[in-house]
């Protein structure tokens, strides 16, 4: 048994960080995981190996493309699955093995095995019990697989048995036109999988401005995602090495089948918390499963802290990241924050989609009054010569101050060049200040720069 300034349980995004920083403020902090390595979901079967499989299909794609209109000449590239598959590992674990080190450098103690917490102020792990004056739950989240289907996460899989397919399925239902299903989506898709995404709702991505996910939708479609739309599925059935899905058409009750090599189950995560003992202590939970929280990450047990996807909010790593920041913070005896108007989303498809602030839709909404800066990839000079013409920016800001509210792009480097504009809009910037800010020539921030010209002085190259 040891004695702990702070114990975070969940080594993920949000966990590591937490726990890093906590040690980096002097207090005598360790972290339990029960996986083999560090990095949760996220690093582990998230977003660093369905990177690696984006990266790698995105490559593909571009060989059979644009390879012979840029004078690259030669046999089509063949794909060795296994090979990719090792690439994608070999990314993982360079990560993972990463944390550890940093782990180390930072003197943070790895508690290896799964954590609950049988009273206030100390963690079990194993058959041990570690005091800690304060215990941070960083336990992340799980698919939310609908009801009566089964994953076997080999016909049937989540997010995490798509990342191991045997072999290259030759066709694909994807069910939830969501991040997941989509990034997903196109990695089979560029293999030559036959993918068909159903979605519930009458649009993909919910949530995401309206006129980029139109547009999304129009250049998914183009690359060969088919997609079926206000559909609600039926049943999911494992039929030998294959799986059918049924659904009915919400508007009219048209019912719809068809049977593919996979099935991926793209419908939501929900808070991973079983096990931890919290109902024993009388933890108060929020909606879906969230821990509850005040402003100060706190949870009605004194000494016990909660961030990331276990509690409310978006369900991404960079939020549970800050989230681990702020809350080390303040156990140091410190002010933590988090401002959760400016949280970047990306969605890394190719063209990638990112966003931050107000969408079109929710000013409407709120009933402000809001102007609209808008500037195609089209018009932008780097963005031509690589082929990747698709896509716009589109920045709202206010109509009477300037200020920008939200901006969302599609097109290249989207997931990079969202952050100019959280910069911008930490310090309060106008769409002017954007617009006058020189932007080096030729680059894609150009087009944020004109989308920011649009706003008020007018765009040059549209
Ligand atoms: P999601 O919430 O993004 O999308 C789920 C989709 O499934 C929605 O479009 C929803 O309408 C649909 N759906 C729900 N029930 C359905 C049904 N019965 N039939 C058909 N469609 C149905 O969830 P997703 O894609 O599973 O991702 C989970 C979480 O992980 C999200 O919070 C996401 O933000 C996060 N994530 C973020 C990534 C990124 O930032 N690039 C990458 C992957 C995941």
């Amino acid at each position: 048994m040891a004695e702990f300034d702070v114990i975070v349980i969940g080594g993920g995004p949000g966990g590591y960080v937490c726990a890093i920083h906590c040690a980096q403020l002097g207090l005598k902090t360790a972290c339990v995981e029960g996986r083999e390595t560090l990095g949760g979901t996220c690093l582990n079967v998230g977003c660093i190996p369905s990177k690696a499989l984006l990266n790698a299909t995105h490559l593909l794609h571009e060989t059979h493309e644009n390879f012979e209109k840029m004078g690259l000449m030669g046999a089509k590239v063949k794909v060795d699955w296994e090979r990719m598959l090792r690439y994608k590992d070999d990314t993982v674990a360079g990560n993972t093995k990463g944390i550890e080190f940093l782990f180390k450098k930072n003197k943070v103690t790895w508690l290896k095995g799964w954590g609950s917490i049988p009273e206030p102020g100390k963690v079990k792990v194993g058959e041990e019990v570690h005091s800690a004056k304060n215990i941070v739950i960083a336990t992340g989240s799980e698919a939310s697989v609908l009801p009566g289907i089964t994953v076997d996460e080999e016909v049937i899989i989540t997010s995490t048995g798509a990342l191991t397919l045997p072999k290259i399925p030759k066709s694909m239902v994807v069910i939830g036109a969501g991040v997941i299903g989509l990034e997903m989506g196109s990695v089979y898709a560029r293999l030559g999988a036959e993918v068909t995404v159903v979605e519930y709702l009458d649009a993909i991505t919910p949530g995401m401005d309206a006129e980029v996910a139109k547009t999304f939708q129009r250049i998914l479609t183009k690359q060969g995602l088919k997609f079926v739309l206000g559909a609600a599925v039926q049943t999911v059935e494992r039929r030998g090495k294959q799986a059918h899905v049924s659904w009915k058409l919400r508007k009219n009750d048209a019912a719809g089948e068809i049977t593919a090599d996979a099935v991926l189950v793209a419908t939501g995560r929900k808070p991973y918390t079983a096990g931890l003992g919290l109902e024993a202590l009388g933890v108060e939970m929020g909606p879906r499963g969230t821990v509850k929280t005040d402003s100060h990450f706190a949870t009605n047990i004194s000494g016990l802290y909660a961030i990331g996807d276990a509690v409310a909010g978006p369900m991404l790593a960079h939020k549970a990241e800050d989230e681990g920041m702020a809350v080390a913070e303040i156990l140091a005896g410190k002010h933590g924050h988090v401002n959760y108007d400016v949280i970047p989303g990306v969605v890394y498809t190719t063209p990638e989609v990112a966003s931050v602030g107000a969408t079109e839709e929710q000013l409407k909404e709120q009933g402000r009054a809001y102007k609209i800066g808008k500037f195609p990839f089209m018009g932008n000079a780097r963005a031509k010569a690589v082929f990747q013409t698709e896509g716009f920016v589109k920045l709202l800001a206010d109509k009477e101050t300037d200020r920008i509210l939200g901006c969302h792009i599609i097109g290249p480097g989207a997931g990079d060049l969202i952050h100019e504009v959280c910069v911008a809009m930490e310090f309060g910037a106008s769409a002017q200040d954007l617009a006058l800010t020189c932007h080096a020539h030729p680059t894609y921030s150009e087009a944020v720069r004109e989308a920011a010209l649009a706003c008020g002085l007018g765009a040059i190259h549209a």
